[in-house]
C-alpha cells in the first residue's frame, strides 16, 4: 500500500503534492511526508504520523515553499517498522543529498542493511525503504550517475517496489518499479509519476502505466530504461480525470456518499449491460473459449462479491464453482477449460496478483472483475469487466461489491445464455431482476435510514455480532460480518444458519445480537427460534414482517428471493448501514478504519 507522488513542474510544486497526497491518502494514513528540492540545491523534508492536512502547515512556513521545481511525497501503510516520524517517509541518505519514497516490500532489507552498515552507512529508521537510499548513495559514490545508480540498487533488492528518488545536488528525478504500481506522465505542467492516476489527473490528460524492471528518469523527456538498457516506452493511457467529484458532496463522509450513490452505480451498470444479455454478445464481446468450470479468486469484500456471482452461476446454470481465498490458493490446481473469475475493487491487491502469477492459467481463462481498468489485474486478464463505480474513497467496500456483483451477473447470465446452459425465459426474468436493481437499493437505502438508528442504539455495548443466513444470504452474511469488524473494531461473526446448533448457538446470550439475512428460505425460521429461545436479539433482514424490510419492495420475500438465486443484493444496505452508524455512535473513523488501508499492495 503506501501511496506515492512526484511532481517537476514549473508551477508551485508543495501545492501539487499535498493535493496529490490528500488523493493518496486512502492507500495508507499511518504517516505522510514530502521532500522538495530547495534554491539552494538542497531538499527540505517534513514528515507527520497525523494526517496530510497537518503537513499542510509545516511546509507553508517553508520559506520557498511555494516556487516552482521538483519533489516527491508519501503516505504510508505501515508494514516494517512501528508508526513513528523516523519511520515515515521521505527516507534520506546519509549526505542528506537524496530523498525517496517507495511503495512495497523489501525482502531482503535486512541483509542489505548489514551489508551497508558494515560499509559504514548509518540509518536513521527502522523501515525496509531506507536501504534504497543508501545503495543509491553507495552506487554514487562510484559513478554519479543517479539513473544508473537507482538501475544498480533495485538489482540488489528483492520484493516490490515503486521507488521515486530525488538528487537534490542535479535536481534529478528517477523512478523505479517491480511488483508495485507506479505511472507516469508528462504534459506542459510539468512531469509527474503517482501510485494512482487519480492523484495527478488534474494535470495530465496521458500517462504510462511503468512494468516489472522500469527506470525512468523524470526529465523533460521521460528517459525509459531496464537493467541499465535503453528500453521501450511503455503504452499511452488516457487519463479520464474524476478528481473534480472527489469530494463528499454534502455528505458527512465517503462511506454515506458511497452507499447513497448505490442506485445510480447500479442503474449506470444495467443501462450498459443489460442490453447485451439475453443475446449472449455481452459474454461473447469477451471473446473467451468456452468453459466446463469456474474458479472464483479474490479477497475480503471482492471475494464476497465473487461468491455471489458463483452462486448465480452454480444455482442458474449448474456450473461447477471453486472459490479461491487469494492469500491461500498457491496450491490450488487449476483443470482445463477453467474459467477464472478474479475480482479486486483496486486491481492492485498483491495477494491477488502474486496468486494469479503462482497458479497454472494456462489452460484456463482470466477475467477481472475491476473498478480500475488501467490496473495491473486488468493488464493481466485475458478479458476485463470494468465495475463503473466511479472513485471510492471510503475504505470499506460499498458501491464497489454493489457494481461487481451486478457486473459479474450480467456475464454470467449472459455467458449461460450463450453456451445454452439457461432457458431464454428464465435468461428473461432474471435480466429484469437486474433492471429492477436500483430502485430495490434505493428502497433498502430509505428502509434502513428509518429504522436501523433505534436498533443501533440499544446494541452499543455489545462486544460481539452474529450474522446468519442461507444461500448467497451466507455470502451477505459474510459481508456484513466484515463491515462491522473494520467499521466498529467490535467482533463479528457470520455463519450458514443451518450450522449454528453446531456449535455458534453456545455464543448466544440474552440480547446478543443476531442479524438474520432472510432470502426467503422457510428453514431459516428455525434458526431464529433457536436464537429466540436463548435470549438473542434478533435483527431480521429480509421482506415485509422483517425488522428491516428491505427485500423486494413489499412484495412476499419467498417467491422473490427464490426467483433471485443471486440475491438478495439489496440486502447488503442495511448491513452497510448498520455498521456505519455503529461505528459513528462509537466514535470511530468510518472513512479510515484503524490499521487499514485501501489498497493492499503488500502480501
Ligand atoms: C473491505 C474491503 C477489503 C477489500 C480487499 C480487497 O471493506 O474493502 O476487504 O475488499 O482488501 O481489495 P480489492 O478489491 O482492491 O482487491
Amino acid at each position: 500500500m503506501c501511496g506515492i507522488v512526484a511532481a517537476r513542474t514549473a508551477e508551485p510544486v508543495a501545492p501539487i503534492l499535498l493535493r496529490a497526497l490528500k488523493l493518496l491518502e486512502y492507500r495508507g494514513y499511518d504517516s505522510a511526508g514530502v521532500s522538495i528540492r530547495t534554491s539552494g540545491g538542497d531538499s527540505a523534508t517534513t514528515r507527520t504520523i497525523d494526517r496530510v492536512e497537518s503537513l499542510q502547515a509545516r511546509v507553508g512556513a517553508w520559506s520557498g515553499a511555494d516556487l516552482p521545481g521538483t519533489g516527491i511525497g508519501h503516505t504510508r501503510w505501515a508494514t516494517h517498522g512501528a508508526v513513528t516520524e523516523q519511520n515515515a517517509h521521505p527516507h534520506q541518505d546519509c549526505s542528506g543529498r537524496l530523498s525517496l519514497v517507495h511503495n512495497g516490500i523489501i525482502e531482503n532489507a535486512a541483509a542489505l542493511r548489514h551489508e551497508l552498515e558494515e560499509k559504514g552507512h548509518v540509518f536513521a529508521s527502522e523501515v525496509d525503504s531506507e536501504v534504497i537510499g543508501h545503495l543509491v548513495e553507495e552506487g554514487l559514490r562510484h559513478d554519479d550517475d543517479l539513473a544508473r545508480a537507482v538501475t544498480g540498487a533495485v538489482a540488489a533488492l528483492e520484493g516490490s517496489w515503486a521507488v521515486v528518488v530525488l538528487d537534490g545536488h542535479t535536481d534529478r528525478l528517477v523512478a523505479a518499479a517491480h511488483r508495485s504500481p507506479l505511472l507516469v506522465a508528462r504534459s506542459p505542467r510539468g512531469v509527474f509519476a503517482a501510485s494512482d492516476i487519480n492523484a495527478i489527473g488534474e494535470w495530465v490528460e496521458h500517462f504510462q502505466a511503468m512494468r516489472d524492471g522500469d527506470v525512468v528518469e523524470l526529465a523533460e523527456e521521460l528517459v525509459w530504461s531496464r537493467g541499465g538498457l535503453p528500453a521501450e516506452q511503455p503504452p499511452m493511457a488516457d487519463s479520464v480525470w474524476t478528481g473534480a467529484s472527489i469530494g463528499v458532496d454534502g455528505h458527512p463522509d465517503f462511506m454515506s456518499k458511497e452507499i447513497a450513490e448505490q442506485p445510480d452505480v447500479a442503474a449506470r451498470i444495467v443501462d450498459r449491460l443489460a442490453p447485451h444479455v439475453l443475446d449472449g454478445s455481452l459474454w461473447a464481446d469477451l471473446a473467451l473459449p468456452r468453459f466446463d468450470r469456474v474458479t472464483v479468486i479474490g479477497c475480503g469484500t471482492s471475494l464476497n462479491a465473487g461468491r455471489m456471482i458463483g452462486g448465480a452461476l452454480s444455482s442458474l446454470g449448474r456450473v461447477p464453482v471453486r472459490t479461491l481465498v487469494a492469500s491461500e490458493a498457491a496450491d490450488a490446481v487449476m483443470e482445463p477449460r477453467t474459467l477464472v473469475l478474479a475480482l479486486s475493487q483496486s486491481g492492485e491487491t498483491a495477494d491477488l496478483l502474486n496468486a494469479i502469477e503462482r497458479l497454472d492459467l494456462s489452460r484456463s481463462s482470466l477475467v477481472a472483475i475491476t473498478n480500475n481498468e488501467h490496473s495491473t489485474l486488468a493488464r493481466q486478464a485475458d478479458s476485463v469487466l470494468t465495475c463503473d463505480a466511479g472513485p471510492e474513497i471510503g475504505v470499506a467496500a460499498t458501491k464497489t461489491f454493489v457494481a461487481q456483483v451486478i457486473t459479474g451477473v450480467a456475464a454470467a447470465l449472459s455467458a449461460l445464455v450463450a453456451s445454452e446452459r439457461m432457458l431464454r425465459s428464465d435468461a428473461v426474468r432474471h435480466s429484469d431482476e437486474l433492471r429492477l436493481m436500483p430502485e430495490l437499493l434505493a428502497h433498502a437505502i430509505a428502509v434502513s435510514h428509518e429504522v436501523l438508528p433505534s436498533i443501533v442504539a440499544g446494541v452499543l455495548d455489545e462486544p460481539g455480532f452474529l450474522f446468519l443466513g442461507q444461500g448467497t444470504g451466507v455470502v451477505l452474511a459474510a459481508e456484513g460480518a466484515l463491515k462491522l469488524k473494520e467499521l466498529s473494531y467490535r467482533w463479528a461473526e457470520h455463519q450458514p444458519a443451518g450450522e449454528l446448533k453446531h456449535g455458534p448457538l453456545a455464543l448466544v446470550d440474552r440480547g446478543t445480537p443476531v442479524l438474520v439475512i432472510d432470502s426467503g428460505d422457510p428453514r431459516i425460521d428455525r434458526s431464529i427460534a433457536e436464537v429466540d429461545a436463548r435470549g438473542g436479539r434478533i435483527v431480521r433482514i429480509g421482506g415485509p414482517g422483517s425488522t428491516v424490510p428491505v427485500v423486494g419492495l413489499g412484495r412476499p420475500a419467498g417467491p422473490m428471493a427464490g426467483a433471485r438465486r443471486w440475491g438478495p443484493l439489496e440486502a447488503v444496505v442495511p448491513l452497510q448501514i448498520f455498521a456505519r452508524d455503529l461505528a459513528l455512535a462509537l466514535g470511530r473513523d468510518v472513512d479510515k478504519p484503524r490499521n487499514l488501508a485501501k489498497s493492499v499492495t503488500v502480501e
